[in-house]
């Protein structure tokens, strides 16, 4: 019997990890994550509290000698993405967070398992680009010319969530490596119509609906932005959308960008913990051991299982 062992780099609270096990269980094949690492304790909690197999998890990744890794076929990495994401500095490997994919270079370069995933923000693409009009910037391109140089294909692609049957506009980088050139392509859109209702529970306490000062705040903040001709402000959803905008980590801040409109005249209230794993389509049995604002993180920071699960699904079809 086969048994594909992977790592689990940057776990967080293990989505992508969660999408290749049940891709590889839908395929009856056994799996095993021999390695993984996550520098938040809150994460760590929530990883080890769903991810039975007890296996411990380590922490700050430049820490860890990459030849103590056990060998693996997979490895998994959605690196942080602060120093590329849209609303950051984009300073790119000049902030000291972006060399962090240097660690997921190094242990490829040791390792060589035969394939990886790695997942980043779209803006990955095109940071620090010399030209508004290039396709790529030097942060991607010397992504790539690492990877290649390290003996890896590379297929890429940006992959919509509201694609893949989540209702969430998540549009997300994700970049496979295979030792061997295979025939590989990432999944098409679904197409399959969507609805924020089917995110949202029943009973929400009221805990969650915003302060009056608070929801003044983001309409005054929202007027402001559109005299100054800018499109930024509040997103306000109901169970008919279609799909939200993207949970990002800092939704525990002041959840702006995802309210949900109330009856009643009651001001719209945030997506409880429970909605926000149900908008990255994690399943209803993973347990939320930690603080709203930490879930909230943790959900904001993680992927959209249905999306990893399509991915690697495509993937074992070129075996
Ligand atoms: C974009 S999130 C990845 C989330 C993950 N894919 C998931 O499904 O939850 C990046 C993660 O890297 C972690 N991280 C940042 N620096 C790290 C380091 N030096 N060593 C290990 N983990 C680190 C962060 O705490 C964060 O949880």
């Amino acid at each position: 019997m086969v048994k594909v062992k992977f790592i689990d780099l940057f776990a967080g609270i293990g989505g992508i990890r969660l999408g290749l096990e049940n891709t590889l269980a839908k395929h009856k094949i056994k799996s095993k994550c021999v390695f993984a690492s996550e520098i938040d304790k809150f994460s760590r909690l929530t990883y080890l509290s769903n991810f039975k197999d007890k296996h411990q998890i380590s922490g700050d990744i430049t820490k860890i000698n990459p030849n103590i890794i056990p060998d693996h076929d997979i490895l998994l990495a959605g690196f942080p993405c602060q120093a590329f994401s849209q609303a950051g500095k984009k300073r790119g490997f000049k902030d000291a967070r972006g060399t962090l994919f240097f660690d997921i270079a190094k242990i490829l370069d040791v390792k060589k398992p035969k394939f990886f995933l790695l997942e980043n923000v779209k803006r990955l693409i095109t940071h620090d680009r010399k030209n508004a009009k290039d396709k790529y910037g030097n942060t991607f391109l010397r992504i790539k010319y690492i990877l290649e140089d390290l003996g890896y294909n590379l297929y890429w692609k940006v992959l919509n969530s509201k694609d893949f049957g989540i209702p969430q506009n998540r549009q997300r980088i994700f970049i496979v490596g295979s030792l061997n050139k295979i025939d590989f392509k990432f999944p098409d859109p679904l197409k399959t119509p969507t609805l924020v209702s089917e995110i949202l529970e029943l009973n929400v306490d009221s805990k969650y609906t915003i302060s009056d000062k608070l929801w003044s705040g983001h309409i005054e903040r929202k007027k402001r932005n559109r005299l100054k001709g800018n499109g930024f402000g509040y997103g306000i959803f109901n169970k008919n959308s279609t799909h939200t905008n993207t949970i990002s980590a800092r939704y525990y801040k002041d959840g702006s960008e995802i309210l949900i409109e109330q009856n009643n005249g009651k001001n719209p209230r945030r997506l409880t913990p429970r909605e926000a794993a149900n908008l990255q389509g994690f399943p209803k049995e993973f347990i939320i051991p930690v603080s709203d604002h930490q879930a909230y993180k943790q959900f904001g920071n993680s992927v959209t299982i249905p999306v990893i699960e399509k991915i690697f699904s495509n993937l074992f079809c070129t075996f």
